[in-house]
């Protein structure tokens, strides 16, 4: 079935839409994007999405091409266009078309583009059963906290992880698990629950602000502070969070069982708490 996409203004049936070669998304991946779930029919934490949409647009030198009210207006438009339950709205926007040339375009004008992906978030089969991850180095760039569309590193270390026969892979730099290929990082160690601090190591996922604020209200330990992929094979749990995977038990880690290989009370409760909270504020 041909979903509407969204491309520079226009609801188009996806065979339909297209963009420049000319693009600079596709010579430079010189554009950012975001993903946001959608739950019921209704967006999970879209003004957090659009805060870092604005921060990342802003770091690349550009201008949000559309305001807040607009976007918010473009997302609910394709879920009703394409009857979308659950699943995620992906949105990018490039610096846009231009002569090919290192040095940004004086004028160009950014490229909007949207789309729904249908998908069974809440009732996931690797929410049960945990996933498995592998350890590859963190060979991206340093600005890991701009969300940027370059994201053939992360694509490599998926591939690694599924030749290896796990699911996912985290990377680790100078022996500290940064984040996973698509996904935050996290441990329970000693009953605390520990995630890395934000920086321009990793991008500071939004799922992870929610995650973290959820477990203070319960009364959770939480420290953030870089962990070793030695603290996270030792770790009693281990899970990750994301737009997509909402929070996501890993249950090994290089051939290595985490705790007694099945998901943890303490990951499996915040997903609970997660999803609850999710479904409750989600507009
Ligand atoms: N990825 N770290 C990285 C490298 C990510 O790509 C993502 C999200 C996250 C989690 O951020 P958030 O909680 O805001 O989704 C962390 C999205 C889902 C993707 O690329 O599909």
């Amino acid at each position: 079935m041909s979903r509407i996409v969204y491309v520079n203004g226009e609801y188009l049936p996806e065979e339909s839409a297209k963009v420049s070669v000319f693009d600079r998304g596709f010579l430079f991946a010189d554009g950012v994007y975001e993903v946001t779930s959608v739950v019921g029919g209704k967006l999970v934490d879209f003004d957090g999405h659009a805060a870092r949409l604005e921060r990342s647009l802003g770091e690349l030198g550009m201008t949000a091409p559309l305001a807040r009210a607009e976007l918010l207006d473009i997302h609910r438009e394709l879920i009703a266009r394409n009857d979308l339950d659950e699943g995620m709205i992906y949105l990018q926007i490039t610096r846009g078309a231009a002569d090919r040339d290192f040095a940004y375009p004086e004028s160009a004008t950014p490229t909007v583009v949207l789309f729904t992906q249908t998908a069974a978030l809440i009732d996931r089969p690797a929410a049960q059963t945990g996933i498995r991850v592998i350890s590859i180095p963190d060979l991206r760039w340093g600005r890991r906290d701009i969300k940027t569309v370059q994201l053939l590193y992360p694509s490599m270390g998926k591939m690694a992880a599924k030749q290896a026969g796990a699911d996912d892979a985290w990377m680790i730099e100078d022996g500290f698990v940064t984040e996973g290929t698509s996904n935050n990082a996290w441990i329970v160690a000693g009953g605390r629950i520990i995630t890395r601090h934000l920086g321009t190591e990793i991008l500071h996922g939004i799922t992870r602000a929610a995650v973290k604020r959820l477990a203070e209200e319960a009364q959770m330990q939480i420290e953030e502070r870089a962990f070793t992929l030695a603290e996270a094979k030792a770790a009693e749990e281990a899970f990750v969070t994301s737009a997509s995977t909402f929070v996501t038990p890993v249950v090994e880690i290089d051939g290595t069982r985490v705790g007694n290989g099945a998901p943890g009370p303490i990951t499996r409760r915040l997903r609970e708490i997660y999803i609850a909270d999710t479904v409750a504020t989600a507009i």
